[in-house]
Parts: structure tokens; sequence; C-alpha cells
């Protein structure tokens, strides 16, 4: 059972560690997870990863790895030891690199000392469109690219994956138990920024979403504390 507020990743999209602690501490209590992504983690490194944790905080390490498969598991198996809740790589890794980071993020949390962080898969970037995806060799809409490999990632022994609001029913249907976070995220009435493909929060929970990355709502909002706290009571309706 997730409780509503834990159901949010505020994502930290910040470049240098002052600004990202600052945003840690006025959202603790708020929300559930903050994402660090490759802006923040090339600036700052692990050392930030572990003073969030440090706070009592739980971060998705959104790094999405994609190389070949032992430099992958490397790179899983060092991240995983600084104590990520949810960390990621691409699916177009490949099923045996998705298998081998499946096991270096055990390996990883073991050397650390910390939980095992949930490793999902990136199916399809949603900047993608069936035209950029054919350029890349790769048939079909990005809906079925993401529906491949999603199975791909469940087959690969992966926790879950990162997917649109519009796709997540349809994984959710052919994946019980995966765990499914999603972005491109927008509270009715905010602005889409440059999202395109969104839904609103109580949307994508009833779509299958397990996880919701908001960033700008909650980053721009006049009062950002009052942002979050209404994103988690739609939540709360949402989820009875
Ligand atoms: O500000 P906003 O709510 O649009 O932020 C969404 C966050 O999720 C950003 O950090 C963005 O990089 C990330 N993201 C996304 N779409 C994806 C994957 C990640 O918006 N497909």
């Amino acid at each position: 059972m997730i409780f509503p507020r834990e159901r949010i990743i505020f994502a930290l999209d910040v470049s240098d560690r002052v600004s990202a602690l600052e945003w840690v501490d006025r959202l603790s209590g708020h929300v559930g997870l903050f994402k660090v992504g490759l802006e923040l983690f090339v600036s700052e490194g692990p050392s930030l990863v572990e003073e969030i944790s440090a706070r009592g905080e739980r971060v998705f390490l959104d790094l999405k790895f994609h190389d070949i498969p032992n430099t992958v598991a490397g790179a899983v198996r060092a991240a995983a030891a600084c104590g990520p809740h949810i960390m990621n790589l691409h699916a177009l890794a490949g099923s045996e690199a998705m298998r081998r980071a499946a096991e270096a993020a055990s390996d990883g949390a073991a050397r650390g000392g910390v939980d095992r962080a949930k490793l999902i898969a990136v199916t399809v970037l949603t900047s993608h469109t069936s035209d950029t995806l054919g350029e890349l060799g790769i048939a079909g809409s990005p809906a079925e690219a993401v529906q491949r490999f999603a199975q791909l990632a469940k087959d690969s022994g992966i926790d879950g994956v990162v997917a649109s609001p519009m796709e997540a029913a349809q994984i959710r249907a052919a994946w019980p138990g995966g765990l499914i976070v999603t972005p491109g995220v927008r509270p009715a009435g905010t602005s889409l920024d440059d999202q395109s493909r969104v839904a609103t929060p109580s949307g994508a929970v009833k779509s299958g979403a397990d996880y919701i990355v908001v960033g700008r709502p909650i980053r721009n909002a006049k009062d950002p504390v009052s942002a979050a706290d209404a994103i988690t009571a739609e939540l709360s309706e949402a989820l009875g």
C-alpha cells in the first residue's frame, strides 16, 4: 500500500546542491520522493543522493543508463550503493543488460549496506514520434514499442517501467505487479509547459501509475507546499 503523498516524486530540476537541499527541506513531508536527474548528478555526484537519504528522504535516481551490459551493470552497482529508492536504465540497452543490471542492483545495495533500489526501465522517450522511431528502424507507433519494451523489461527481471500516463493502463493490464512511474502529469488548470501528452494526477493513478513525477507545477507555484498538498488531496480522492 502506497499512501497518496508517497506517490508524488518531485523533480529536483536544479543544478546545484544548495538549491536542491532547499527544495528537499521545503517539501519534506509533502511529497514521497525526490528525483535526481543527470544535470544535478553530474554537478554534485553520489554524495548528494546520500545527503538527501540522510535526511530520511527517498531518491529516484533518474540516470537512464544505456550502454553495453557489462558497463550498465557496473554503473547500476555503483549507483545502487548510494541508496536510491528507485533508479532506471533504458530498455533499449537490451535484455542481457537488464538482466545483469537487476543482479547488479542487489550487489550494489549489499555493498552499500542499503535497501535494494527498485530498478525500472525507460521504454520509449516521450519525445519520440512514429517518424523519429522509424528513423531508428523501430517499427510501429511509440505506444506499440512501449508495450514491447515493457514486456522485455518484465521478462528480464526488471521491477517496472517509466511511461507516459497514456500508456500506463495497457502496461498495467499486461504487468499487474510492475512498478509504473509516469512523468507528464499536470493538475487541472496548470500550465502544460513543454509537455504535450499529459494527464492529471488522478488520471495517471487511475490508469495504473504507482508514482507520478511532478516538477514545474510544484516548483513554479506561488505556494509549492500547497500545490503538493493539493495533489495529495486529489490522489486521496481518486484512490478512495
Ligand atoms: O516540470 P515537469 O513536471 O515537466 O518535470 C518532469 C520531469 O520528468 C523532468 O525532470 C523531466 O526530465 C522528466 N521526464 C519527462 N518525460 C519523460 C521522462 C522524464 O518529463 N518521458
